[in-house]
């Protein structure tokens, strides 16, 4: 079995400011993060994935970074830091922290440096260009909100160059000085105790970008070379990234022609994410079965990060836009949920119409797909989002613990909130909350509870191969399984509302004792395979044998 702990890790990502708040400030911070580990370690949760915890202007949550070398005072100290991680490992979590080094904030030293004088020391750490560049209204990330990628500096009296917003100068990466600053920065966090990176926006950070040059070259090597940087300071170290690609350029992330990952460990599978919306939205698994064929294979240790919800919107940009519009249609059907022409602002539970069995379907079939999972905070109690909010803050509301004010999130007063929490209505915290649902059995909580656990004995999924089982089965129906030394796992996923039979008799030969280990109710016993029953949106999660 393989002891790369990645490969079997069960992700959950949150923003430290909307978690908890332990001083009632109305920001949520370090210490109340810490109070709720023992929650994380309940659910089964082994890393954790902070989003930016440093000081920020704050202007896009902040991806807008002014210190890479602490945390944002709201949250506390260094200190409190070094406390989590310890903490956290001893409860055997791993904490994993957002890596935003595409840009800094315009409010980073570095770049007041930079642009005050020709002779700062720091001027060659960002992208300039003397004359309006032909280009500049190309490349936006976040069209409707962004303009333009290149915008005139009064101070420098030079343009500069952003991928994102104007306040988020891009760094410099074929300055070797930025690349050593990186390094260093790697460096610091992994010398404190974190188990790696979510690195933000990286096909941009290797772009070498002149004006002039929408499609400038790209560096692969500066990934290489963070890479075995990294491994050396730590060995069991990771890069988790997000580059959201086409799928012919999936393999230069994860490693050089050599065939091995000597780049990214983990990429987030941008592809599927598209696909499972759309099979979703359609209730047949069609996308997901295309989705298993094409994607390519990965160098040994190479692997994909699933996910279904994160804390931007669903990006459903590399759908046909006939497809899109499928998706748009069933889970953004109001033009306030749509997002930059691409997307969704959207949380599962809602887009699935709150329908439990829809919820448990989706999540069954994200955590047995090939790969490793993450999962936003509050999915797991089914929360909601406030379409009230602007742009993707709809879904980055307080963390709903309780019947207490404000969600049990805060003791501060309601307008003193980082953000409002959701109450009142179906999602409200009076509703949805994970006290309520820790009580109860029943709960969608108690349900992840277990489909983690027993995701804890399928080792196969994390660590194996994925692959679809070619066999008659009703429309709606995936069937796939998961290979791997300690054995196979089967699972059968609904995606349609209509019951169905599936013949799996084929598969016989291979069953030691075919059994359930998980499943939306209780079936007759998987036994001969000739005649498995699953309910609409039913999911059967069936253990075919044990070792290879
Ligand atoms: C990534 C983040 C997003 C952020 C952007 C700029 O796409 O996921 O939240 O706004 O980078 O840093």
């Amino acid at each position: 079995m393989s002891d790369r702990w990645y490969e079997k890790a069960v992700i959950y990502c949150l923003d430290i400011d909307t978690y908890a708040d332990s001083d009632g400030d109305g920001v949520g911070d370090i210490k109340g993060l810490i109070g709720r580990l023992d929650y994380l370690a309940r659910l089964g949760v082994t890393c954790i994935w902070l989003n930016p915890i440093h000081p920020t202007p704050n202007r896009d949550d902040g991806y807008d970074v002014e210190d890479f070398y602490n945390v944002d005072p709201r949250f506390g100290t260094l200190g409190d830091f070094a406390e989590l991680l310890h903490q956290a490992r001893d409860l055997g979590i791993r904490v994993i922290i957002d890596l935003v080094v595409n840009h800094t904030s315009d409010q980073h030293p570095w770049f007041r440096s930079a642009r005050s004088s020709p002779d700062s020391p720091y001027r060659d750490w960002y992208v300039w260009s003397d004359s309006a560049p032909p280009d500049r209204r190309q490349g936006m990330v976040f069209p409707g909100e962004q303009a333009e990628t290149w915008s005139y500096d009064r101070t420098a009296k030079k343009w500069f160059y952003h991928r994102f917003y104007d306040f988020q100068p891009d760094l410099n990466i074929k300055n070797p000085e930025v690349r050593a600053e990186i390094r260093k920065i790697c460096s610091f966090w992994l010398q404190l105790g974190v188990s790696g990176f979510r690195m933000d926006a990286v096909p941009f950070i290797v772009e070498e970008t002149e004006a002039g040059r929408p499609d400038s070259p790209k560096d692969m090597e500066f990934i290489s070379e963070l890479r075995q940087h990294v491994q050396w300071r730590r060995g069991d170290a990771v890069l988790l990234a997000e580059a959201n690609v086409e799928p012919d350029q999936l393999k230069e992330y994860f490693g050089d022609a050599g065939g091995t990952a000597n780049r990214i460990h983990m990429l987030f599978d941008f592809m599927l994410n598209g696909r499972l919306m759309l099979a979703l939205a359609r209730g047949n698994p069609e996308g997901i079965i295309d989705a298993l064929h094409d994607t390519p294979k990965l160098p040994a240790g190479g692997q994909w990060a699933t996910f279904l919800r994160n804390h931007d919107e669903v990006d459903l940009s590399r759908l046909t836009a006939e497809q899109r519009n499928e998706v748009f249609e069933q889970f953004g059907p109001d033009e306030n949920m749509r997002l930059y022409g691409r997307g969704i602002r959207r949380r599962l539970a809602p887009m699935l119409g709150g329908d439990r069995r829809r919820i448990e379907l989706a999540y069954a079939l994200q955590f047995s797909l090939r790969g490793t999972p993450v999962l936003r905070y509050g999915e797991e109690i089914g929360m909601g989002e406030d379409l009230s909010q602007d742009g993707r803050n709809a879904i980055r509301t307080p963390m709903q613990w309780s019947l207490l004010p404000n969600g049990g999130f805060s003791s501060a007063k309601p307008g003193d909130l980082v953000r409002p929490v959701i109450s009142g209505g179906e999602y409200g915290y009076e509703r949805v909350n994970a006290t309520t649902q820790r009580h109860d059995p029943a709960s969608l909580l108690s349900w992840f509870e277990r489909m983690i656990r027993t995701l804890r004995e399928a080792p196969e999924v994390g660590s194996g191969s994925c692959t679809h089982v070619d066999v008659p089965a009703p429309a709606g129906v995936l069937v796939h399984r998961a290979d791997d030394v300690t054995g196979t796992m089967l699972f059968l996923h609904n995606l349609s509302d209509t019951d169905g039979v599936v013949d799996l008799g084929s598969l016989r030969p291979e069953a030691e004792f075919p059994n359930d280990v998980l499943a939306d109710r209780e079936y007759e016993e998987p036994g001969k395979l000739d005649k498995l029953a699953i309910a609409g949106y039913g999911y059967r999660w069936i253990r075919l044998r044990r070792r290879a």
